[in-house]
């Protein structure tokens, strides 16, 4: 069964460690991360974008596939489905077709419109026990063609969007979606201070998770970040490992042009990706 996020971050943000969102693309992706959870005994969130849901033909493909896999393998650490960077329509489409939590990136309205627009989908998922993330200041890079160019938000808006109930608030603090930049100046630990000043015990989320070095992962943990996302060092490692298989003549070898074999070396790599991440987290054991 798919889960709501809130209780594992609630539990996250209490035990000062983060739940990994995990964007997954299609079903070796998906099996990768909920085994890897289940491995570890780790709470995990599946990230979905719009761009993610449209390839793996529907939201409704998704949850179906994501629902059976955990009944597949007799999952039992909590795994939510969630939308990333949901639009207002994406959002109710999700919520729609069965996903167990949702975010509304509103954070390109007017706060006025997002306020409205995220008060809307905070009634529709209270009412039905899923969990809600809202956006303030948008993340820099690109993401399914749209282009942020990582602001750092406003304590005030965060505030104004927390206190209309959401699960979790995703503030940008300088954080950049893909790969760094050389001259990326860091995490802004300044906003993330003013931010938690302003809106207590919300769990944070922190976007664009790949590349982050490990102490200012763990210095944005220790300031209220219960949730980090990653999408790019999986694509990364998978496609490595794809690129190592292919010019070693792996698919030339037997059998080895078997897609059961052929994406066997970039499953294993994005497992590998995972567990550093839930290790970095610290969410093992924390099923
Ligand atoms: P990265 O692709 O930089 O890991 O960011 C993922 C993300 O923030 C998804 O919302």
């Amino acid at each position: 069964m798919l889960v709501s996020a809130k209780e594992m971050l609630e539990k996250a943000r209490d035990g000062k460690y983060a739940v990994a969102q995990i964007n997954i693309n299609n079903l070796e992706w998906t099996k990768a991360a909920i085994l890897t959870a289940q491995e570890l005994n780790s709470p995990i969130i599946l990230g979905v974008s719009e761009g993610a849901g449209k390839y793996m033909c529907g939201y409704k493909t998704v949850v179906a596939m994501t629902s059976a896999i955990v009944e597949n393998f007799n999952v039992t650490v909590p795994v939510a489905l969630h939308l990333d960077h949901g639009s207002y329509e994406g959002a109710k489409a999700c919520i729609e077709a069965g996903f167990s939590s949702v975010m509304f990136d509103g954070s390109h309205y007017k706060i006025a419109e997002n306020v409205e627009k995220t008060t809307e989908l905070v009634g529709i998922c209270n009412s039905k026990g899923l969990s809600i993330e809202a956006e303030v200041g948008s993340i820099g890079g690109e993401e399914d063609g749209v282009v942020g160019a990582g602001e750092c938000a406003d304590p005030d808006e965060c505030k104004q969007i927390a206190d209309l109930g959401v699960t979790m608030l995703a503030a940008g603090i300088g954080n950049i979606h893909g790969v760094y930049p050389a001259n990326w100046a860091g995490l802004s630990f300044e906003t993330l201070e003013a931010v938690k000043a302003k809106v207590g015990n919300m769990p944070l989320v922190l976007h664009g998770g790949t590349g982050i070095p490990e102490d200012m992962i763990k210095r944005a943990i220790s300031l209220g970040v219960a949730k980090i996302n990653v999408n790019t060092e999986c694509q990364l490692s998978f496609a490595t490992a794809t690129r190592k298989y292919i010019e070693d003549s792996g698919d030339l070898k037997g059998k080895g042009f078997d897609p059961r074999k052929l994406l066997n070396p970039g499953f294993e790599a994005i497992k590998a990706t995972v567990k550093e991440k839930l290790t970095l987290f610290g969410s093992v054991g924390k099923a």
